[in-house]
């Protein structure tokens, strides 16, 4: 637990940084639990990359501070934090062999060469790289450059691991693979880690939890199933997941003209053919197959609604009844009430 009892885990307290004249992160507040993996999530130019660089040291904030299992280290600079990080390029020396490309930070805090030759090949074994130790980077594959960057990271034995946008140069196939392998990995170390990335799916598939950013700020700090239920914002709501969004006010399961803002997520919207409690009449206007599942544009007399719909997926033009199981509703983009 983090917590100032135990202090242990990441905190970041009120960390505000200017950069070129401009706020680029504001008063941000963070606690990561000894052992969790937590997301960064939010878009491109949102601070991810700048709250992680103060976190590794390669920035000092302007003001707030960060304590890392008690200890404040909002002034060491980068090789005096048990931190490490994964930059999103990989940042590999081309000339140096894998073996060199790890053991480098090792070589640097002058440990013995027996002592490195075992860190290393205990490092290239949990990416299970060995054979590759004597392969230059430029002779590996993507996937496996991005181990590469790992076991260097790992190698220096680090309380705090810090991924930023690690899986962003991977194809689509293999970044959910080396998700997975991160996942199980840091899971089998248990080694706290703090990830960057602008994908929800990546966040949501791998994270304990999730702080999605808006402009230097966290909106939400919550477990993925948590921000999916209960987004405390219609910024949150939109960046997790699909949503319809009505303008207007919500009752009994009817959409009214107001001031107000209503979110329904598009599984949430049932189409049958019996009428039952709150459902109303409604028209298919269009279907769009979407492999698993289709989406569905229903026209009921008071708004048109998408809907994810995988078994009994009806046809444009079909007469039936739409209720809404669930909706979210927003006042100055503030979550008051779930219907
Ligand atoms: N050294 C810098 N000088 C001026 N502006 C910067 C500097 N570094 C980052 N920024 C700006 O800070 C904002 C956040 O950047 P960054 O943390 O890299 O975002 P993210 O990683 O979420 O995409 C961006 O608008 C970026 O242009
Ligand atoms: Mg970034």
């Amino acid at each position: 637990m983090t917590d100032s009892t135990t202090g242990e885990g990441l905190i970041l307290n009120g960390l505000t940084k200017i950069l070129g004249g401009r706020v680029i992160i504001d008063n941000l507040h963070l606690a990561v639990k000894k052992g969790e993996m937590v997301s960064l999530l939010g878009p491109s130019g949102c601070g991810k990359t700048t709250t992680l660089r103060m976190i590794a040291g390669f920035l000092i904030p302007d003001s707030g501070n960060i304590t890392l299992n008690g200890n404040d280290v909002t002034l060491l600079g980068p090789e005096k934090r048990p931190s490490a990080m994964v930059f999103q390029n990989y940042a590999l020396w081309p000339h140096m062999t894998v073996f060199k490309n790890v053991a480098y930070p090792l070589k640097v805090r002058k440990l013995s060469k027996e002592e490195i030759v075992r860190r290393v090949h205990e490092a290239l074994e949990v990416v299970n790289l060995m054979h590759h130790k004597d392969s230059r980077p430029g002779q590996i594959s993507g996937g496996e450059q991005q181990r590469v960057a790992l076991a260097r990271a790992l190698v220096q034995e680090p309380d705090i691991l810090l991924l930023d946008e690690p899986l962003s140069n991977l194809d689509a196939k293999l970044r959910v693979k080396v998700r997975e392998d991160i996942r199980n990995l840091q899971r089998r170390l248990g080694i706290t880690t703090v990830i960057v990335t602008h994908d929800q799916d990546e966040a949501l598939s791998i994270s304990d939890r999730i702080a999605v950013m808006n402009s230097g700020r966290i909106e939400q700090f919550s477990t993925p199933q948590e921000l999916y239920d209960r987004p405390e914002t219609e910024y949150v709501a939109n960046f997790i997941g699909s949503l319809n969004r009505i303008e207007g006010d919500y009752q009994g399961g009817k959409v009214i003209p107001g001031t107000g803002v209503i979110g329904i997520r598009p599984e949430d919207v049932l189409f049958t053919q019996e009428q039952t409690t709150g459902s109303y009449p409604a028209t298919v206007t269009l279907v769009v197959p979407r492999g698993h599942f289709s989406e569905v544009y229903i026209k009921r007399d008071d708004v048109e609604l998408r809907a994810f719909i995988s078994v009994d997926v009806p046809k444009i033009g079909d007469q039936g009844f739409a209720r809404v199981a669930k909706a979210l509703i927003y006042q100055d983009s503030k979550l008051v009430r779930v219907d």
